[in-house]
């Protein structure tokens, strides 16, 4: 391994939308893995910035009426500030639209061009006809060429998940304003990324992080690689070089981000950011399970062109469900990180809790509220913050603090252990076990002191209750010290409660095995509370409200038919020939309409409104392609239109031909 320093990136998160547990998903393992590393000494600088380029975010500005840049500091902002509360705390959170950014993706697309990486070619790429203006990306929709799904202009996200070139879509339809898309020729540039086989098939076998991302990529390269566009027709993103007409494709400028937010970084922390990007390196990218590619195949070949190392490791969390439903904004399955969840009070640990140690990272995550108060009152409030609670009350009570003595070499051994089981389990970007087996030292240590029972033993013998307390205050020190990475917040209450003025974040994790200085201790509170069963129904009740309002948001949309539906209904003018009423039957008449091309008994409830004399030669709307029916035992095939409750007849403002039709 290099000795160089660990540098740690998030996928940035677009700046049009508000932050959800889809996005915690990635930063919380991410932010773990930063704080445990530098427990256990390492140098870590964890990078992360907004995504502020791209269609979504120009489409969002333009329905809330802000520019841009605009609603991107908006965002940049609502995350800065939302990350710091879950206590995901990057050293730098840059914007990929700041100068920074703009300088450093200009240089190194020049580097690509001047190496020769990138070449010119002449594409067709849709095009509005009534907004006047090329289609990137997200401003279509269409049909997806490679397996039929409905797709958006840059990549199937319904169906294959493939990423799709400008201009491959098929039946593109304009997203803005619904219009039948063209397509037009234009000189775009592409990056030569199919040259990059062979040497992706050498570095993919070495690349780190989860396995997940390292077998999909090396799956993929061996599929085909095709060269990237790496343009856009869009007035908003960093220029190409020498294009004023052009702006560089967003999946470009944004990774090139994990590069200009380590150089601000670098820059105030008076580091050089070449360090952590040139040759052999130790950058970590933790990821979305859907940006493999990006990360995988795309980054590392842009970055061998450029002349810098690529990625050390990717680590690519699974996909995330909501009460067993895949995780939908659009279908209301969402839980928003600040509406949901912490303008509600609830305490940051406790998420963070959840994600790390509900599932296993790369597999796929169900968050539902019943479990999370489940796991948080079982395992967070009664065996951690039990243990430790009684552990300090009971030293604070019978022990006036800290007791002068070291804790049982078994104790110790057992500490090293847990330990040795958490650590194994990060270095294999395992985080599922390495809390599991952090619980399993608190459950050990409830177990220990439920036995030993301190209480009972120091009426007859208090200094064997004064070295059972010794060894539990031993493990509630290495608990706050291994918990920190997990929950900053509880093992920070927890250090103070074992009479430590300091932040436990200085200290090292090897610390948990080292002595404890004899001293009082501060009265003790308990570390978690409950989550009581009116809260969380009440946060239930919050989510099926919100699937139900986007049920009934569907079924409004529902009610609008395509155009080939109502093209697909044959329509026409028809001339009543004769009106007949039917026995039995007081509504009813069967007509006899020409309808062009023939003639057809139709069914119709208009007798109470009309004399058989009056409709003769009457000319009508009627529909002729409509499912044959019987009514009353008469065969009817087709329909009048008619308007209102008394049957007003849809009749031509101008004389036509029967049989013309209704369009
Ligand atoms: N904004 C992208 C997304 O949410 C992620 C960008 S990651 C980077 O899918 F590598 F491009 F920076
Ligand atoms: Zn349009």
């Amino acid at each position: 391994m290099s000795d160089k320093p660990l540098l740690v990136t998030c996928g940035l998160p677009y700046t049009n939308g508000p932050c959800h547990i889809g996005h915690l998903r990635t930063y919380v393992p991410a932010d773990f893995y930063v704080r445990y590393m530098r427990r256990v000494g390492e140098k870590v600088v964890f990078i992360c910035g907004s995504d502020n380029h791209g269609t979504p975010i120009v489409i969002s500005a333009e329905q809330e009426g802000l520019s841009p840049r605009e609603l991107s500091e908006r965002y940049h902002e609502h995350f800065d500030r939302t990350f710091q509360q879950m206590r995901v705390a990057f050293d730098r959170f840059g914007m990929t639209d700041d100068v920074t950014n703009h300088r450093m993706t200009q240089s190194i697309v020049q580097r690509l061009i001047d190496s020769g990486y990138v070449y010119a070619q002449t594409i067709s790429q849709s095009y509005c006809p009534d907004c006047s203006r090329f289609l990137p990306d997200r401003y279509v929709e269409g049909i997806c060429p490679y397996c039929g799904a409905i797709a958006r202009g840059d990549e199937c996200d319904q169906g294959c998940g493939q990423h799709l070139e400008p201009g491959e879509i098929k039946d593109a339809i304009c997203k803005v304003c619904g219009a039948k898309a063209e397509y037009r020729d234009q000189e775009h540039y592409f990056f030569r990324l199919s040259g990059f086989r062979d040497s992706l098939l050498a570095y993919l076998p070495r690349l780190k992080g989860t396995s997940n991302a390292r077998n999909y990529a090396i799956g993929w390269v061996k599929e085909a690689l095709h060269d990237w566009c790496i343009t856009r027709t869009l007035d908003w993103g960093v220029p190409f070089p020498g294009r004023d007409d052009l702006v560089v494709y967003v999946w470009v400028d944004a990774p090139i981000g994990y590069i200009s937010f380590t150089k601000e970084w670098a820059e105030r922390a008076g580091e050089d950011w070449k360090e952590y990007w040139c040759g052999d390196n130790r950058v970590t990218h933790f990821i979305g399970g859907d940006i493999i590619y990006h990360h995988c195949i795309f980054w590392p070949a842009l970055l061998e062109g450029a002349g810098y190392g690529r990625p050390h490791a990717v680590v690519a969390s699974g996909m995330l469900m909501i009460e067993d439903k895949k995780f939908s904004k659009s279908r209301g399955y969402v839980v928003w990180t600040n509406e949901d969840y912490l303008d509600q009070g609830l305490p940051a640990d406790y998420l963070r809790y959840y994600l790390l140690a509900y599932t296993s990272h790369t597999k796929e995550l169900n968050f539902s509220w019943h479990i999370l108060q489940e796991r948080v009152n079982n395992e967070l409030v009664n065996t951690l913050g039990n243990f430790i609670y009684r552990t300090l009350h009971f030293a604070e009570k019978a022990f006036s603090g800290v007791p002068d003595r070291s804790a049982d070499p078994a104790i110790l051994e057992e500490i090293e252990r847990s330990l040795a089981a958490v650590d194994q389990a990060m270095r294999e970007y395992d985080f599922k076990n390495a809390v599991d087996s952090m619980m399993a030292l608190a459950a050990f240590g409830n177990t220990y002191i439920q036995n030993n029972a301190p209480w009972k033993v120091i009426k007859s013998d208090p200094d064997a209750a004064g070295q059972i307390i010794r060894n539990c205050l031993q493990i509630v020190k290495a608990l706050a010290l291994v918990t920190e990475p997990v929950m900053p917040d509880a093992a920070q209450r927890v250090w103070e409660m074992l009479g430590h003025a300091d932040g436990v974040g200085a200290h090292l994790i090897g610390e948990a095995t080292t002595p404890l200085t004899p001293r009082p201790l501060p009265t003790p509170a308990p570390l978690f509370a409950k989550l009581d069963d009116d809260k969380i129904q009440e946060l239930e009740g919050v989510l099926a409200r919100r699937v139900e309002e986007a049920k009934s948001r569907a079924a409004d949309a529902a009610k609008t038919v395509p155009f080939d539906t109502f093209a697909s209904l044959d329509i026409r003018i028809g001339r009543i020939l004769s009106a007949a009423p039917i026995p039995g039957s007081k509504k009813l008449y069967k007509l006899q309409i020409d309808i062009g091309d023939g003639q057809r008994q139709v069914v119709a409830g208009i007798a109470g409104f009309y004399t058989p004399e009056e409709l003769a030669g009457k000319d009508v709307a009627i529909v002729v392609n409509l499912e044959p029916a019987k009514i009353f035992g008469v065969e009817s095939r087709g329909m009048i239109l008619a308007a209102g409750d008394e049957a007003s007849l849809l009749a031509p403002a101008r004389p036509v031909k029967p049989g013309t039709r209704v369009r």
